[in-house]
């Protein structure tokens, strides 16, 4: 990573903890320490590591990596970015340390998702035939997703970008943030958005700056999440004053499918709701015998 790239990060980002500004206390922009170096603390608990570049922005990074270590060296390894260097850092953080309160977690994509340009999968002709093509061509929320983002808005972080079916529409002019907790999901939304700077970090421990960013996307995450208030809090402190908050998911147990506690929710946190909208269809192909229809609902909130 070049300077002026370590020097952008360090503007972006904080520490997931505290939310103190973080510095390069070891090492370089490729294999090092980002430290919030607070005084009279532990400064251990504050440092986050760099790894082929990429910075491991979660709340306590050296447990995540005790946990996850085979698939961190496993994502790195297929990108190129694994040196003697990273195998040794990633040693000393994890050396005696337990990984086991952070749970596991699996890929989450499907094959077209990965390459959005993959042609379809036959289906038969006849009714069911035509059924299925029909839900596929009407089953794709992306642009529509795509398009809540303000045209002007010039910076833009992706939560949990999974594979990426949303990243490559979001990209376009743009500068683009992808943020997720697993390094492989990162790895293969990184490829619809060249040149996007990657966070290892979780959702609820947000670790962006405060209006560091014009708009925040999290396409089917929120659902997914232990505590949605925390990330929420997070996402409306890092928009700058009229940024934009989009939000989509096919379970909205947080507001209960409800406008009105979806609009009270997001007010507890600053962000005033602009948009409502329910029955976006989200056709996920598994294989030509195999589709599945989810209805999202849209949420699109200002700062
Ligand atoms: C259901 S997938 C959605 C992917 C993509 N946005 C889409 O709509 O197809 C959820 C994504 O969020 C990520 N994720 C889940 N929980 C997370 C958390 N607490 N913090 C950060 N990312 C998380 C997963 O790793 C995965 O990439």
């Amino acid at each position: 990573m070049s300077d002026d790239r370590l020097d952008a990060l360090l503007a972006l980002v904080r520490c997931p903890l505290s939310g103190a500004a973080l510095t390069l206390v070891e090492g370089d922009a490729d294999e090092g320490i980002l430290s919030a170096g607070l005084p009279g603390e532990d400064a251990e608990s504050h440092e986050y590591p760099l790894l082929g570049g990429i910075p491991v922005l979660v709340p306590d990074a050296a447990a995540f990596l005790a946990r996850h270590r085979d698939a961190v060296i496993a994502a790195l390894a297929e990108e190129g970015r694994v040196s003697r260097a990273t195998v040794a850092l990633l040693h000393e953080l994890v050396d005696g340390v337990r990984g086991d309160d952070y749970e596991a977690f699996a890929e989450d994509w499907t094959a077209r998702e990965v390459d959005t340009k993959a042609p379809g999968f036959d289906v038969p002709e006849g009714t069911a035939g035509e059924l299925v093509r029909g839900l596929v061509r009407q089953g794709n929320p992306w642009p529509r997703i795509a398009d809540a983002v303000p045209a002007e808005a010039r910076h833009v972080v992706e939560v949990g970008p999974g594979a990426g079916p949303l990243t490559a529409l979001l990209g376009r002019d743009r500068h683009v943030v992808l943020l997720d907790r697993s390094l492989r999901a990162l790895f293969t939304a990184s490829r619809h958005a060249k040149g996007a700077q990657l966070l290892l970090a979780e959702a609820e421990a947000l670790p962006l700056a405060p209006r560091s960013t014009d708009a925040i996307v999290a396409a089917n995450v929120i659902d997914l999440l232990g505590d949605p208030m925390a990330f929420l809090m997070r996402a409306s402190e890092a928009l700058r004053p009229g940024g934009t908050l989009v939000l989509t998911t096919p379970d909205p147990w947080p507001w209960e499918e409800d406008p009105e506690t979806a609009e009270a929710m997001l007010a507890h946190v600053g962000l005033s709701l602009d948009v409502f909208e329910d029955d976006l269809l989200w056709v996920r192909e598994h294989g030509p015998r195999e589709v599945q229809l989810y209805r999202m609902q849209l949420l699109v909130a200002r700062r």
